[in-house]
């Protein structure tokens, strides 16, 4: 039978799995699965969103003008280099349908997020992963791995669901090490919630070198993962080059004023990024104090990992947690199955976290 011919690359996709967000049963949800915010959304974002009920016959702006002014003014950026998506998700699809294609390799670290395949594998390219050193980016092993056929490397930093990083001049190496016809697309997914001295989300590499991009995303610290907003800062070449093949009206009208709302919300940011370096901290010392192995994340999450312990392994933890009403993520499609990676929550959640761990283990926290 004769029937439509999908393109190459697309049957070998397997579909991304969001995280849960039920139990059957459960007197209680607690949802540690997606990384969204301990907080929710600003308040003033909610109240952007809410304004737009009247105007919903309207299309959007599709330049996202004021959107991209205030996220230029918020990071000190030049707004023509700011493109925005459906998410980032949509800007790493776009930067894949526009560089890379069948022949073509796409670059990234062993356990890198799950996307990268995703959208190579969506436009005929080929994934190709570089080994990670103790869970981190390892520069020298991307280097290694480049061929005369890649056309894209994907770093998230920090990265997704490892939680680690690596510092500013580590990147800059990376960078100093391609080809100018490589691009390298720094995915700072979760850039805000980093303190380290040592951090850099990108934006000045992005400055000075005309093969670099950096993503970034509303979905994390901003709490508008339900609006689906992200975006990405280049050189005003690659821009233009996205804005050919984005949709015209990619970017919600509420999407574009919450997220502007929620962008110039420096107080809320601030808070949501205190309740992080406090909770991030507490629950990973009373992990490793369970005798669990806990990378040094610096997002808003955790990995954990339970060293293949006998009937108290990630599938046992995942099943128990489960039970008790708590969602987390298993790792196995990140080639880690004897991890969870668990969203860091509000105080409360977290002390459910631990108290439910410590019952799993049959340790007190
Ligand atoms: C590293 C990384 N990049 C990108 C994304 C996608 O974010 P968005 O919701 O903006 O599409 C995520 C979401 O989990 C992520 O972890």
């Amino acid at each position: 039978m004769n029937t439509p011919r999908v393109q190459p690359g697309i049957m070998e996709i397997a579909p991304y799995v969001g995280g849960a967000s039920a139990v059957d049963g459960a007197k209680r949800t607690i949802k540690l699965s997606s990384n969204e915010s301990a907080l929710g959304p600003s308040r003033l974002a909610s109240a952007a969103y809410g304004n737009l009920a009247e105007q919903l016959h309207r299309y959007p702006d599709g330049d996202c003008t004021e959107l991209r002014q205030a996220i230029a003014k918020t990071f000190s950026l030049d707004a023509a280099g700011i493109v925005c998506g459906a998410g980032s998700d949509e800007i790493i699809s776009l930067l894949c349908q526009a560089y890379a294609g069948p022949g073509d390799e796409v670059l990234y670290s062993e356990h890198g997020f799950l996307m990268y395949p995703i959208s190579a594998k969506a436009v005929g390219a080929t994934p190709v992963t570089a080994p990670e050193t103790e869970l981190t980016t390892d520069v020298d092993a991307l280097l290694g791995a480049v061929t005369d056929k890649t056309r894209i490397l994907f770093v998230a930093n920090p990265n997704n669901p490892t939680g680690t990083y690596i510092p500013a001049s580590e990147l800059q190496r990376l960078r100093n090490g391609l080809r100018d016809d490589v691009l390298l697309v720094i995915d700072a997914a979760y850039a805000e919630y980093v303190s380290r001295e040592d951090y850099g989300d990108g934006a000045a590499l992005v400055e000075a070198h005309d093969n670099v991009v950096m993503t970034r995303t509303f979905s994390k610290i901003y709490g508008l993962g339900g609006m689906r907003l992200g975006w990405g800062y280049m050189s005003t070449n690659i821009a233009e080059v996205l804005h050919r093949v984005r949709g015209p009206f990619n970017v919600s009208a509420a999407a574009q004023a919450a997220g502007t709302a929620a962008v110039r919300d420096k107080t809320f940011t601030a808070n949501v990024r205190a309740h992080n370096d406090k909770w991030l901290p507490w629950t990973r010392g009373k992990l490793i104090g369970l005798g669990l192995r806990v990378t040094d994340s610096v997002g808003n999450f955790l990995l954990v990992c339970f060293q293949n312990r006998p009937d108290h392994g990630a599938e046992a933890a995942d099943a128990f947690l489960r039970g008790e009403g708590i969602i987390v993520r298993r790792m196995a499609g990140y080639g880690l199955p004897d991890c969870l990676r668990i969203t860091i929550g509000t105080r409360g959640e977290m002390e459910s976290v631990v108290e439910c761990m410590s019952r799993f283990l049959g340790r007190n926290s």
